[in-house]
């Protein structure tokens, strides 16, 4: 559809927490259009064609990905189902943008990317926060040399992922459960992005504290680059300390703050609450606040978005750069200065799409596509690896940024 004026039909499977942040992006984006959504769950597929009454709607995956008014198929179901939901899209001859981690091994990326290629198609994943324009500066800076070559980054989160309310695929110890998998992928992918991709070897581990929660809810990583950039990544799910604390000033969790998720999950009045209440946080539901949500917003603690959730210094030659609420800010040889991003609402989102809409409409090259999610799960993979056998990890899948 090389066409300036093309507007891309998306259709979406999977109306859970993921969907339900980007639906308003496509919705108020010109170049898109919601013309679809499947889900199995038809009290949530209820509340899409409610809000979106234009819209098909689909109680399966096969139905939505024949639908002639979908060009491009937004895939945010169970990371399980991304191998199977990607190659009937792609089979269909529809564009896709799927969820991260792209899947779950090396074999069922590969086959992603051979079955779009097949068909002439366009495979992205929906990594967003390498996006996020304070993320895309970093990267520039790293790119042009501006404050000399680029050595070492370090982040750290620390948060309450284990204990919100978790579906039982999140919580399963295969590959595509727990913390590395879940929040992994945008870390390692932003890393990744601002260091231009080449993961040249790693030593990691992920971790099971609390064996009632069954899947590793913290791990670290060691990475080293082709270039020699050093990269130290570091994530905690277990709901003790927040590092937003180290990142906003003025955030202090009070003491009905503290470890809320732990208190509300230990005072649960059934063994279903938990998995209700993961139901409740999907398209529609009571635990949402905000856009496709019904639920209180202003009850919920603000948020800065995913990046700003805690430390991350980017060291090049001539400065340290730390990322803030209003773009970056440079420690450099003499001065500390301010690089204003006035980002006026648009996050990571907005520039996945409208890069995928540059590729599909104008033939521009698409970044973070199939490949580079095939070398951001291969970081993945090698870090569960070099936990169990406790040794450095060399890597064979790595690809560099689209710049
Ligand atoms: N929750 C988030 O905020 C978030 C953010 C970014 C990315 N993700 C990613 O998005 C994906 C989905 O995560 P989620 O948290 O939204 O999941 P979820 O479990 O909350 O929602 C998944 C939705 O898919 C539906 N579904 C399940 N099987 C289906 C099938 N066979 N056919 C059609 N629909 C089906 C479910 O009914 C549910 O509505 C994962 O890959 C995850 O890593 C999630």
């Amino acid at each position: 559809m090389a066409s300036k004026d093309a507007v891309v039909g998306v259709g979406i499977i999977g109306l859970g927490g993921a969907s339900g942040a980007m639906i308003p992006k496509f919705a108020k984006n010109p170049h898109f259009k919601l013309a679809a959504a499947g889900d199995i769950d038809k009290e949530i597929l209820g509340r899409f064609k409610k809000d979106h009454p234009d819209a098909e709607v689909y109680e399966d995956a096969a139905g939505l990905v024949a639908s002639k008014s979908v060009d491009l198929v937004y895939i945010a179901t169970p990371n399980n189902f991304h191998t199977e939901h990607a190659r009937m899209a792609l089979e269909a001859k529809k564009h896709v943008l799927i969820e991260k981690p792209m899947t779950i091994d090396i074999e069922g990326s590969q086959a992603m990317i051979a079955t779009a290629k097949r068909n002439g198609v366009l495979l992205g994943v929906n990594v967003k926060h390498s996006f996020e324009p304070r993320v895309l500066r970093l990267r520039q800076m790293a790119r042009d040399g501006e404050l000399g070559r680029l050595r070492m980054i370090n982040h750290w989160r620390f948060q309450d992922w284990l204990y919100r309310p978790r579906t039982p695929e999140e919580l399963t110890p295969e590959p595509g459960g727990g913390i590395l998998w879940r929040q992994g992928p945008h870390q390692f992918d932003i890393i990744r992005t601002i260091a231009g991709g080449m993961v040249r070897s790693l030593r990691g581990t992920a971790d099971t504290w609390d064996p009632a929660r069954r899947v590793p809810g913290a791990h670290a990583a060691f990475l080293d680059f082709e270039d020699g950039t050093l990269a130290t990544a570091v994530y905690s799910g277990y709901d003790h300390f927040d590092t937003r604390e180290l990142v906003e000033s003025g955030y202090t969790p009070s003491a009905a703050q503290h470890a809320a998720a732990r208190r509300e999950l230990r005072e649960a009045p059934n063994p279903e609450w938990e998995g209700n209440a993961a139901r409740e946080e999907r398209y529609g539901g009571s635990r949402r606040g905000g856009p496709g949500g019904s639920g209180d917003a202003a009850a919920a603690p603000p948020s800065m978005g995913w990046i700003m959730g805690g430390p991350m210094i980017v060291s090049f030659d001539k400065g340290d750069v730390r990322l803030t609420r209003a773009g970056l800010t440079v420690y450099g040889d003499e001065e500390i200065s301010e690089i204003p991003l006035g980002v006026k609402g648009e996050d990571g989102r907005d520039g996945r799409i409208n890069t995928y809409y540059e590729a599909i409409a104008h033939d521009r090259p698409l970044p973070a596509d199939g490949s580079w999610g095939m070398a951001t799960l291969e970081v993945l993979l090698s870090i569960e690896r070099s936990g169990r056998e406790r040794k450095e990890i060399f890597l064979e899948h790595q690809t560099p940024t689209v710049d």
